[in-house]
């Protein structure tokens, strides 16, 4: 298939690039580079520069390149940058996801691959978190998210596509040394714990030990990013018959406390740790159950163990310290 990727240039979005053209996928790369990197981007994979919010950029694109689908994994993806600044996520995240759409549907594209998140959930009552969960967005963030998964549910009804949306826990690892996390600035827990490893910082500040969890750090469901990424080819060549939605982690759940135990074991660092205060908007424990994916599309992760994901992206860490570095 002639696959279009927004957002191919990003952490995750790169490393589905990578799996769309070992599957022999046709891929055009669609990126502003705002987040992402163009060393992230295979050579064999065509690139086209440009702002989704420009619909008539995105209307050209799909003039040019005629998609047969549409993975949209472009966005702005901080709960706590949105809490702060809601309209990059209420207004821009929706704008450039509708102008995509708008341009799939004009152009005959019939699939259309969504990444969506956990934080769908906000504070779920179950644990593990199923699709049955009440949606209740825990953010600016998760609430564009589900205008998009809305927007998609009625291009499907009306017949003008299917859908899948997938939403992801916590994306984590790297696919190779050579493919990894390099965010600006960098917020997330594995990539700061291992810039500790590296010394390029002083300590890692958790983020509460008071939560009700059995350390009294918050638990979250790392997956790892190549994982993601099949899951994404499985849905794309799903798409034929129904448009569907899943969620997507692994089923286990770390604490903060026991991914710095796990990474200081991987790294052989001391990585020292000190108790911060709790980050707003943080839940308690978000967990994935996936089994509706396992079930439907046969999706079973290579990287279960949070060891192999903390060490995949430790070799990258050890050989790109500063990141890409255009
Ligand atoms: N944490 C720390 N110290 C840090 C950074 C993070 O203690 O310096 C803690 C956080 O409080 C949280 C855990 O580590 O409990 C994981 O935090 P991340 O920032 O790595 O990830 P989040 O769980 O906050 O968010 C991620 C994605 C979101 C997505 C969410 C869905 O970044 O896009 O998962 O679960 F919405």
């Amino acid at each position: 298939m002639k696959v279009l990727v927004t957002g191919g240039a990003g952490y995750v979005g790169s490393v589905g690039v990578h799996e769309l053209v070992k599957a022999d996928h046709n891929v055009v790369v669609v990126d502003n580079l705002s987040q992402g990197h163009r060393d992230a981007v295979r050579e064999d994979a065509a690139f086209v520069k440009g702002n989704l919010l420009d619909a008539e950029f995105v209307d050209a694109v799909f003039d040019e390149h005629t998609p047969d689908a549409v993975m949209h994994f472009a966005s702005k993806s901080l709960v706590g940058e949105s809490m702060e600044k809601p309209f990059l996520y209420l207004g821009d995240n929706v704008r450039a996801g509708l102008n995509v759409m708008r341009a799939a549907a004009n152009h005959g594209t019939k699939r259309f691959i969504l990444s969506s998140t956990a934080n769908l959930f906000g504070d779920p009552a179950e644990i593990p978190i199923d699709e049955n969960e009440e949606i209740a967005p825990g953010s600016p963030y998760g609430e564009s998210k589900f205008i998009l998964e809305r927007n998609l549910h009625w291009l499907d009804t009306l017949d003008v596509l299917r859908f899948a949306s997938l939403r992801y826990f916590n994306a984590a690892g790297a696919a190779s040394p050579d493919l990894g996390e390099d965010h600006d600035p960098e917020t997330h827990l594995i990539p700061i714990v291992l810039e500790v490893a590296l010394g390029q910082r002083d300590k890692i500040e958790i983020y509460g030990d008071n939560y009700d969890t059995r350390d009294g750090t918050c638990i979250r469901d790392y997956v790892h990013v190549q994982d993601l990424a099949q899951a994404h080819i499985l849905a794309l060549e799903a798409l034929d018959d129904q448009s569907r939605v899943y969620n997507l982690g692994n089923g286990n759940g770390y604490s903060v406390q026991e991914v710095i135990e796990t990474a200081r074991s991987v790294t052989g660092a001391e990585i020292p740790s000190e108790i911060g205060s709790p980050r707003p908007g943080d839940p308690p424990e978000l967990v994935a159950r996936s089994d509706k994916i396992r079930t439907e599309l046969g999706w079973s992760p290579d990287y279960p163990e949070l060891e192999d994901i903390i060490a995949s992206a430790w070799a990258w860490h050890q050989k790109h310290p500063d990141g890409y570095e255009e």
